[in-house]
């Protein structure tokens, strides 16, 4: 009988990630991996819950799902992710197409939670796991331009942020075996990949010790791991996401202006410019502690670019909160921002302590308000970059122009450049140096200058 799956990925870099450790489970249960649902046996809907649209959208692909269904009757859907870990058997109940249920933890359990299936019945997992974190299985890459790929270092979060419902969905902290990490980078490196991204809820927690090695062995922390990965990879772009700023070290940083092959790029949220807010959302930070760790950024890094997560209309943000969120966002000088309304979200500490008091039309506003703030900003940070000389690693072709190709420089800005260099074809992969001599607020433009060689990774 065939096995043909469809793995489809919601949300964050996490869930693409884990979508990858599915692909692997699944692999060795014998099942090939198909780039449609239509083509599938089985839908796998990995999904997300940070806010209420993400699970709306999935809601309605979940509906898509009956039509599937009615014209392959064989066809089994499984929920997988975020959304499987907070709705659980409702899911079941409310959508009749879904079969199976699995939360992020449990997807070991794949292979038997489908022979269930297999014999008609519905099947759910969502046992969350205090040590589970996939070490040792290597990802099936997935999606992937065979350039950079993403490494999950540490699951779960044991921050509470009041907003969010990510420690509801995938559990308490834990991190990943330092050494299995070292060797899924090793690994990509010599399957051609010039570049990855370590990634984890809040990297700046990361702390592992060789259980083997009991007392004797040192703990890791998240600065020791970059370095170990810059060292054992010189020729691989390293980049990670996502730091705290409550906890972001200096240590980290001086890593960081160590090692050229470490990208010099933070995402570095802040939520909200109002300590008020920050002190509600329980960050963990004032903006007077956020400013100085920018400051020690730059201090480290004069050239390290910086981009954010910011939330418009959290519970109880006034006019005044509301205008210290837009006045730090023109302080700091973001490369970039990703910018959202608030949605309450079930079970957080905000959903029961804090009422969603910010009506729907001043949200709005605020939001278009931050994204008005922010475009500038970047576009006034992007124009500084002209004149200026970057290594870029490229991506593939421009969406825009099949006669130009795009690359990211360390800083993660996204340059544009002709296709053709003396002659010579640029292909994803390569390492170029490039003159940049135009701006957006979203991209740089600019020409390669002199020779095109791979694995030149000087920022
Ligand atoms: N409402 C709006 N935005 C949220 N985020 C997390 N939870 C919520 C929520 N309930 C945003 C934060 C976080 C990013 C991943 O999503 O800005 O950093
Ligand atoms: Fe990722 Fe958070 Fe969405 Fe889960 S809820 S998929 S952790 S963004």
């Amino acid at each position: 009988m065939s096995k043909r799956v469809y793995i489809e990925s919601y949300g964050c870099q996490m869930n693409v990630s884990d979508s990858e450790v599915v692909a692997s489970i699944l692999a060795k249960d014998g099942y090939t991996s198909v780039n449609s649902a239509e083509e599938a046996d089985l839908v796998l809907l990995n999904t997300c819950s940070i806010r209420e649209k993400a699970e709306y959208t999935v809601l309605q692909r979940i509906n898509e799902m009956n039509n599937l269904k009615a014209r392959n009757t064989g066809l089994k859907v499984g929920v997988l992710g975020c959304m499987a870990e907070r709705m659980r058997e409702d899911l079941l109940e409310k959508k009749k197409v879904v079969d199976l249920v699995v939360g992020p933890d449990a997807y070991r359990s794949l292979p038997e939670l489908l022979d269930k299936v297999g014999t008609g019945q519905k099947a759910v997992n969502v046992l969350l796991s205090r040590e589970e974190t996939y070490g040792e299985i290597i990802p099936v890459r997935m999606d992937t331009n065979g350039v950079s790929a993403f490494v999950t270092i540490m699951r779960g979060c044991d921050n509470m942020c009041a907003f969010c419902v990510v420690p509801f969905t995938r559990g308490r902290e834990r991190s990943r075996d330092a050494h299995s990490i070292v060797g899924e980078c090793q690994d990509l490196v010599t399957k051609g990949y010039k570049e990855v991204t370590l990634l984890g809820q809040n990297v700046d927690s990361y702390k592992w010790r060789d259980q083997r090695a009991k007392e004797t062995a040192q703990v890791v922390d998240f600065a020791d791991l970059l370095e170990m990965v810059a060292v054992a990879c010189p020729d691989l772009r390293i980049r990670y996401s996502t730091s705290h700023p409550k906890d972001m070290t200096d240590k980290v940083l001086k890593v960081m202006a160590r090692y050229d092959n470490i990208c010099k790029y933070i995402h570095l949220p802040v939520q909200s410019g109002s300590t008020a807010v920050l002190q509600r959302m329980n960050r963990g930070y004032t903006r007077e502690w956020y400013l100085e760790r920018m400051a020690s950024i730059r201090r480290h890094m004069p050239d390290c670019a910086i981009s954010t997560d910011i939330i418009a209309g959290f519970s109880g943000e006034t006019e005044e909160d509301h205008q210290q969120t837009l006045s730090i966002i023109s302080e700091v000088g973001y490369d970039m921002a990703f910018m959202f309304k608030y949605s309450e979200r079930p079970k957080t500490l905000a959903a029961r302590k804090y009422p969603d008091d910010v009506p729907e039309e001043v949200k709005g506003r605020r939001l278009q308000e931050i994204i008005d703030t922010q475009r500038e900003a970047s576009r006034k940070r992007l124009s500084t970059y002209v004149g200026r000389t970057f290594d870029v690693l490229i991506e593939g072709v421009s969406k825009r122009s099949t006669e130009h190709m795009y690359g990211r420089s360390s800083q993660n800005s996204i340059v544009i450049v002709p296709r053709t260099n003396r002659g010579e074809e640029l292909e994803p992969g390569m390492f170029v140096r490039v003159t940049i001599h135009g701006s957006t607020a979203g991209s740089l433009k600019g020409e390669p200058v002199g020779p095109v060689e791979e694995a030149m990774l000087n920022a």
